[in-house]
């Protein structure tokens, strides 16, 4: 996955939650790259750690129970996760920002939108009211709000879904962050708006050349959307690929269940409420002892009781499965 200089660079990043009964591993041995100007995909089902990803890049994991304890994270070359919390604050909304999938639930109902969604233009940047107010005008307008004048006063209840949406976008990117993390975006809006914020993700990423890792359960979204994809399940990444590779040779049982669980348009509004893989994710506190997905899985074997490595299938392009486990052992072979 190595990218020449990428905006991100994530390598073997821990995250762990203590409470009664021990520690739990929510996000174990995780890496992965962002290249500049790209949309990078994390997928994989509800519970397999995307949130927590990104939390822990945005330093935002709940403390004290929530801890990154080990891993590098280096946006634009610098080390971000020894950061204290001051550290994290001058970073996040300026730096590298952050998209939620309820924008009524980050936004304060009692404020203004304008002086919200400029609000960090006050906090990095020290400017004025009548700046911030013009800036967040010209966001607005670049994020498509119609008659964005009239909006800049509204409160957030006075706004569709849609609206505040894209007005969510518009505080991530008004200090002109260096990666823009949108999770779920899209998933509590209808299918229309759906579409339409997707659109304006990437435009503004062929516009504005924003970096962009765009989290979501759905394929398909991935499939418009992503120049690189990266599955996780049950808190590891269990395949790594561009978008063409993914999608021609999913090379994880798991990708290849959840192919197989993408609705054909017609039928979408009911196969997406049908469960596209036997079984679950399993309990963090309770994995199984090998391949974390081998319960689950039409191909398991006995080597899968051992747990799989990350296995090269292609250029740029692995999965953490024993079925592939050949190819890397054979390379290593012929350096011996
Ligand atoms: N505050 C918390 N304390 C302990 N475990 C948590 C907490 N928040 C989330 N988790 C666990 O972390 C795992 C990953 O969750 P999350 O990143 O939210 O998944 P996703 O976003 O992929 O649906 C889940 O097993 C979840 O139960
Ligand atoms: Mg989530």
């Amino acid at each position: 996955m190595a990218d020449y200089d990428p905006i991100l660079s994530v390598r073997n990043l821990r995250t762990e939650f203590s409470g009664g009964r021990g520690d739990v591993r929510v996000l174990d041995d995780v890496s992965f790259d962002v290249g500049r100007g790209k949309i990078i995909g994390l997928v994989g089902e509800s519970g397999s750690g995307k949130s927590m990803t990104a939390l822990s890049l945005m330093g935002l994991v709940p403390k004290p129970q929530g801890r990154v304890n080990a891993g590098s994270i280096l946006l634009d070359g610098t080390e971000i996760s020894k950061l204290d919390a001051a550290g994290m604050r001058r970073i996040r909304g300026r730096d590298i920002a952050m998209v939620f999938q309820e924008p009524m639930t980050s936004l304060n109902p009692v404020r203004r939108v304008w002086e919200q969604v400029g609000e960090p233009l006050a906090i990095h940047k020290g400017l004025g009211r009548s700046a911030i107010r013009k800036r967040v005008l010209e966001m607005f307008e670049m994020v498509g709000i119609p008659e964005p004048q009239t909006r800049l006063d509204a409160y957030p209840h006075q706004l569709s879904g849609g609206l505040r949406q894209r007005a969510m976008i518009a505080m991530g990117l008004i200090c002109e962050p260096k990666l823009l993390i949108a999770d779920e975006p899209t998933t509590a809006l209808d299918v229309t708006t759906q579409a339409q914020i997707l659109r304006l993700m990437r435009d503004l990423r062929d516009r504005v050349g924003t970096s962009i890792i765009l989290i979501t359960h759905d394929l398909g979204i991935i499939a418009e959307m992503c120049d690189e994809v990266n599955v996780m399940y049950a808190g590891q990444m269990v395949e790594q690929a561009n978008v063409f590779d993914l999608f021609e040779n999913p090379s994880h049982p798991y990708t290849r269940g959840l192919l197989a669980s993408i609705p054909r348009a017609t039928e979408a509004r009911v196969a997406r409420r049908m469960p596209s893989i036997p079984g679950m994710v399993p309990n963090l506190a309770k994995l199984p002892p090998g391949c974390r997905f081998a319960p689950r899985c039409r191909d398991a074997m006995p080597t899968c009781q051992r747990p799989p490595d990350l296995e090269t299938v292609g250029t740029g392009h692995v999965a953490r499965c024993w079925l592939h486990a050949g190819q890397t052992a054979l390379q290593s072979e012929a350096t011996r």
